[in-house]
């Protein structure tokens, strides 16, 4: 089998390390890909543009691929899968119809309100003055949503008046996010603890993959900016059976049965971020249409089945037929971030160590990297992401640092405390 990826971040060297691991498979293409998966066994980049569905259709229809998986957002969003299939094509993405649930947040709000699925309340505005005149009327804290992508920029979480009225000013009259900040969401702050809950569906069955929380603030302590993501691990303690079972009945099955009944069947990853409120209630604070960055490094570090077994099962709309084994270790992926991320990251800086191999339990997924003359330079603010299994998490969190410690060159930074709530949790 030969399978084409789209995408070139830390996710897309997962997927294909993870797809290049089932033996059935003899070549992965990436396109474009990154320092790290040129250099994975079986796996070679493509300059392809993922937004570019003539270009990647005939790719796939010259190399014979067999599959093409889509990892980010944006060419889902564009209809790059619809342009697949209406080619013929065996692809592994929900259609643009369905990744609306991503690409607009006042879509999956008004989705959710049709559905009775939980989610924070909230008003749409397109206009300056009567979002300003509702600030003036909401509790604090609130939060501000650009409606469309934004690269995971486009939310404020204001804890005053000041800065919501600046959130509102910067997307409806500074234009910050263009288009995608032409229309707001105003929403109501929850409280809690936020967990990543992803599955794989075909449109009518969803088999869920291992829960993970991942860490978006810069800062220790989840403080500062948001990012694209600063680490992750799964599993997440905070999702336990019973709650499990609870999001299954009262987001995802609904989700899914909705987007059919509306005429968007749902197939692919279907990602929802979740907001668990101290007495166990739960609330969507977000759709995604694809796996998280960096969620699914450590998830996929712990999948013990076929990724491409499961991606075919799910096109046969066979995954009711199909179950998902497990690593039962923990493991726990830490971000390595380019100097002065998110704001204006240094990049073009040797990284030097990464030529060391992985020792056992550890793996280094690339994003932000350039190979140039067999020498490693960032490329991107999220450089690289040292994910590890361990007995526990915290061995799991050493195991990583052990690797990061062998890393040099470039001042690269990184959070000492991801997962300090799973180690509390297990600690209580
Ligand atoms: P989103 O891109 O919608 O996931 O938002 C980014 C981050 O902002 C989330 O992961 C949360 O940490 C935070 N956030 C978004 N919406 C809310 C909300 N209604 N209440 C509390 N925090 C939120
Ligand atoms: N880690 C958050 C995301 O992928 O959206």
């Amino acid at each position: 089998m030969q399978i084409l990826i789209l995408g070139n971040g830390g996710r897309e060297h997962a997927l294909a390390w993870a797809c290049s691991k089932d033996p059935s498979v003899q070549r992965v293409f990436v396109a474009p890909g990154n320092a790290g998966t040129a250099q994975e066994a079986k796996c070679s980049n493509v300059s392809m543009n993922p937004l570019d569905a003539q270009e990647i259709i005939a790719f796939v229809q010259q190399q014979d691929i067999d599959l093409t998986l889509i990892g980010p957002e944006a060419p889902l969003v564009a209809g790059v899968s619809d342009a697949l299939r209406a080619a013929g094509l065996a692809v592994f993405g929900p259609s643009q119809a369905a990744a609306q649930l991503e690409g607009s947040k006042s879509y999956a709000k008004a989705f959710m309100s049709r559905h009775g699925i939980p989610t924070a309340g909230y008003r749409v505005f397109q206009e300056l003055s009567p979002a300003l005149a509702w600030l003036q009327t909401h509790p604090l804290p609130v939060v501000i949503k650009a409606d469309g992508l934004a690269a995971g920029k486009g939310v404020v979480v204001a804890a005053t008046l000041t800065e919501a009225q600046a959130a509102v000013r910067s997307m409806l009259e500074d234009n910050r996010f263009g288009q995608a900040g032409a229309s707001v969401v105003i929403e109501e702050f929850l409280p809690g603890e936020e967990a990543s809950f992803i599955v794989v569906s075909d449109g009518v069955h969803a088999l869920p993959l291992a829960t993970s929380q991942d860490h978006k603030r810069i800062g220790e302590g989840d403080t500062g900016p948001n990012t694209g993501g600063m680490g992750a691990y799964s599993p997440a303690p905070v999702v336990t059976a019973l709650l499990h079972e609870k999001i299954m009945e009262t987001v995802i099955y609904p989700t899914l049965r909705g987007m059919a009944a509306e005429g968007h069947p749902y197939s692919g990853f279907l990602y929802a971020g979740l907001m668990i409120s101290p007495d166990g209630q739960i609330a969507v604070v977000e759709f995604n249409c694809r796996l998280g960055d960096p969620e699914t490094q450590p998830i996929l570090l712990r999948l013990q089945s076929s990724l491409p077994g499961l991606l075919q099962a799910a096109l046969k709309q066979q995954l009711d037929q199909v179950s998902i084994h497990w690593d039962p270790r923990p493991a726990l992926g830490i971000v390595l971030a380019a100097p002065n991320y998110p704001d204006t990251p240094v990049l073009g800086e040797l990284i030097t160590g990464l030529n060391h191999p992985d020792p056992e339990d550890v793996k280094t997924f690339l994003a932000g990297v350039r190979l140039e003359h067999q020498q490693c330079f960032t490329a991107g603010g999220r450089v690289l992401c040292v994910t590890a299994l361990g007995a526990t998490v915290q061995q799991a969190r050493t195991n990583a640092f052990g690797r990061i410690h062998q890393l040099g060159g470039a001042a690269l930074y990184y959070r000492r405390d991801i997962g300090h709530r799973a180690l509390d949790s297990q600690n209580s």
